[in-house]
């Protein structure tokens, strides 16, 4: 599966986000190293603190169904770039130090971002330092 395919399936689980707090929407679509495909989004709540991430939504979906290596995860937040927030960075870390990221909006062309985590938390932590 190409980026552009991930990314089109975060776009889509997109729709599925519970933001009425932010409004901010977000979905995102982990890909194992197998090339299964789990989904996850935003789902905020009242009490603003238990809100989780669309990333971490969807590698708990994941790690729960026994899945342990993962090769990509797309993000959608509609037209505006949205990279993974530092909880999520130390998330992954935990399962994937080396995944790639890929994130949006599309440009005129249907490119999109692609990053590593390691590039966006080199030096994450771990109970034995990597
Ligand atoms: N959010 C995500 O789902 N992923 C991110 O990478 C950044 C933030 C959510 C959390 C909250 O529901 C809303 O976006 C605004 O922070």
């Amino acid at each position: 599966m190409n980026d552009r395919e991930l990314y089109k399936i975060a776009e889509e689980a997109r729709e599925n986000a519970y933001a009425p707090f932010s409004g901010f929407r977000v979905g995102a679509a982990l890909l194992t190293a197998e090339g299964k495909v789990y989904t996850g989004v935003n789902v905020e709540n009242s009490s603003y603190g238990a809100t989780i991430c669309a990333e971490r939504t969807a590698f708990v979906k994941a790690i729960s169904e026994g899945e342990r290596e993962f090769a990509a995860i797309a993000i959608s937040a509609g037209d505006v770039p949205s990279l993974p927030c530092g909880i999520c960075r130390q998330f992954m870390y935990e399962f994937a130090p080396q995944i790639r990221i890929i994130t949006g909006p599309a440009a005129e062309d249907g490119s999109l971002q692609a990053r590593s985590l390691s590039q966006l938390l080199p030096e994450g932590f771990a109970l034995e330092p990597r």
